[in-house]
């Protein structure tokens, strides 16, 4: 024993509480630091914080306490818990003291797993981001399990808390009986979709915002595919959470993978993004040099067929702002969003964001289209050129040479086009960003525009944030908008034509009354069934429309308090990013969001069926 240091000693204690069954991640605390925190607390940037001295005279306890429920928790809530154990030890100069909090009772896990330890791809299912390989989040009736008749009589029946979150899972995935998704913790779970028992629990190397999309394996099993906040993709055995292979697909300190892979042919595309964008704020930061793209992994062994970027030109220096900084571009044209598959022309299609920094690309805020075989970029149509947008745009020191224009839209495609066919066979691709309009494409004319629609007004939170769904001839288009001085005039669902973009429904928002925070925008993607649509706001409401008229026939006000299946108190609290998964008859829906604008922390995710 005297050849084990104290601090490992406290490592492996730490390991053994959480339980995870991948050996957790050893993190580079001073890495952390230096992408996360430096720039705040090196005693540079911002005046208010204490300086990295004053952060070691803490103890690691008290450092983790500001990350996960103090001050620090927004500048938190996309590190994993390793991540923000492994800098709280750094900066302390020492490992916890005592057993850090054990999350789960041992209640929380299956008792007997039955035949529910196989895993299996079987019906009912919603797989990876968008139900199905276009992205149209539409569950066909079998798939749902419930009929619109049913929909008014949902109850909660049960909530599944994450320790130590301030946002709810992931876009939760559902095959075999089974639940399975991640959280910014960096954990994957498999539930049991009838009873929310954990299954297993897998630690992975960062957060996770993607959800996994889940194939066969060669030789019998079921894998799950998934990525990380550090940019790593994982293959995952979705029978016992083990990791299969492991694979980073871009060096770039500030990459990541937040949208969900696509699964084809048993290739894995996977989009790449990074937040480089909102590190601005900081004089010293050499904005910068992030280009968005997609990569392209053999299903069974993770080795890379093809990585082909938004922007064909690396990034080179283009000015300094007035502190000196040399400031870099091209950049951006990040990818946020779950390729859509065309099978039919070898494609897939993505949107991409904004440039992050000059000069501006014929690529950002556009519609791409990659060939699946090769990876070769084609351009379907740029919406907004010269959109060069980054956290200093809208702050009063704003400086030219980073942010040559303080009113660029931030008009990012943050969501999947969708590819569809209507009844009379026009294949559309349809899209939709911040700016609020919704276009559909000809794919088979070279993208040429069939229709356009402004379902509202957009901005940088607002338009069409993370996803439509289009079912049943109608695309059901959130809006993410918000003024904090007409806040009941925010966001609001509309249903559009098909086959034309005329607008069939508008349905506002009900009254926030005397709920507060109000904040009725949709953020979040919206998800559909046969004469129902789903959509959750920032202020934690959750609603079900008549898809036909937008009549509004369930609400749920999920800002509550929870009592658990897995023993962790939990809240509700905003809704982005993901939408409610809808399958077997039951409703999946994560409540609690801490960035892109949302006002309610929160760390559930809720299961509602029928009596
Ligand atoms: C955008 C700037 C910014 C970033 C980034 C940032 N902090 Fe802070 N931090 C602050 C400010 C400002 C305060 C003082 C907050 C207050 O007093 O309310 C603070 C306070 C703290 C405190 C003391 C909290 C307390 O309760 O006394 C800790 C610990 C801390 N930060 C750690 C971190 C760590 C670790 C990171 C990186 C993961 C980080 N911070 C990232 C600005 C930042």
């Amino acid at each position: 024993m005297r050849f084990l240091s104290r601090s490992f000693i406290g490592w492996l204690l730490m390991l053994m509480a959480i339980g995870a069954a991948a050996p957790g991640w050893a993190q580079d605390g001073a890495a952390v630091f230096k992408l996360y925190c430096a720039s705040c607390h090196a005693g540079a940037g911002n005046d208010r914080a204490p300086t990295r001295d004053v952060l070691g005279q803490l103890s690691p306890e008290r450092i983790l306490l500001a990350l996960e429920k103090g001050a620090m928790q927004a500048q938190a809530a996309e590190r994993s818990r390793a991540q923000r154990r492994a800098v709280a030890v750094y900066l302390a100069g020492k490992p916890f003291g005592a057993d850090p909090l054990k999350p789960f009772p041992d209640s929380a896990f299956c008792a007997n797993t039955g035949v529910k330890s196989v895993a299996s791809l079987q019906a009912p299912a919603w797989n990876g981001w968008g139900v199905d390989k276009a992205n149209t989040r539409f569950q066909p009736a079998a798939g749902a399990g419930i009929g619109a008749a049913d929909v008014p009589a949902l109850k909660l029946k049960w909530a599944f808390g994450l320790p130590g979150a301030s946002s709810g899972g992931t876009q939760p995935v559902v095959a075999g009986g089974r639940l399975y998704f991640g959280n910014a913790e960096g954990d994957l779970f498999a539930l049991d979709a009838k009873t929310g028992c954990i299954l297993w629990r897998t630690e992975v190397e960062a957060g996770v915002r993607s959800a996994p999309v889940l194939g066969p394996r060669a030789g019998g099993g079921v894998t799950a595919y998934l990525g990380d906040q550090a940019a790593n993709v994982y293959a995952i055995d979705a029978a016992d959470g083990k990791i299969l292979w492991k694979v980073k697909v871009d060096d770039y300190a500030q990459a990541a993978v937040t949208a969900t892979p696509q699964l084809h042919g048993g290739v894995v595309y996977v989009p790449v993004s990074s937040r480089e964008e909102s590190k601005v704020g900081d004089p010293l930061y050499p904005c910068c040099a992030f280009r968005g793209s997609v990569v392209a992994l053999d299903a069974a062994t993770g080795q890379q067929a093809w990585k082909s970027y938004a922007i064909a030109q690396q990034a080179a220096p283009s000015g300094k702002n007035s502190a000196g900084t040399v400031i870099v571009g091209p950049s951006g044209a990040a990818i946020w969003n779950t390729p859509s598959i065309d099978e039919q022309r070898g494609l897939l299609y993505v949107g991409t964001g904004n440039n992050f920094s000059p000069p501006a690309t014929a690529t950002s805020d556009s519609v791409v289209a990659f060939s699946l075989k090769s990876g070769a970029m084609t351009v379907l149509r740029q919406f907004g050129p010269d959109d060069i947008w980054n956290a200093s745009c809208r702050r009063p020191d704003r400086e030219q040479a980073v942010c040559p224009v303080a009113e660029s839209p931030d008009a990012d495609f943050a969501a999947s086009p969708v590819m569809v066919t209507t009844k009379t066979g026009q294949p559309l691709l349809v899209a939709g960003n911040k700016s609020g309009s919704v276009w559909a494409l000809d794919p088979a004319a070279g993208g040429k525009t069939v229709w356009d629609q402004q379902v509202g007004q957009g901005g940088t939170g607002g338009g069409v944030l993370w996803g439509m769904a289009v079912g049943e001839d109608r695309v059901y288009v959130p809006n993410g908008f918000f003024d904090a001085k007409r806040p009941d005039a925010a966001g609001g669902l509309t249903a559009l034509d098909l086959n034309t973009g005329r607008v069939l429904w508008s349905a506002p928002n009900p009254p926030c009354g005397a709920r507060k925070p109000c904040k009725p925008s949709h953020a979040a993607a919206v998800s559909a069934m046969p004469g129902v649509v789903f959509s959750g706001t920032m202020d934690g409401q959750l609603y079900a429309y008549d898809a036909a008229t937008g009549k509004i026939i369930w609400a749920y006000d999920s800002v509550q308090d929870y009592t658990t299946v897995n023993g962790v108190s939990a809240k509700g609290g905003s809704m982005s990013n993901a939408g409610p998964t809808l399958a077997g008859g039951m409703v999946y829906v994560q409540s609690g969001y801490a960035h892109h604008g949302a006002v309610i922390p929160g760390n559930v995710l809720l299961a509602f069926g029928v009596p």
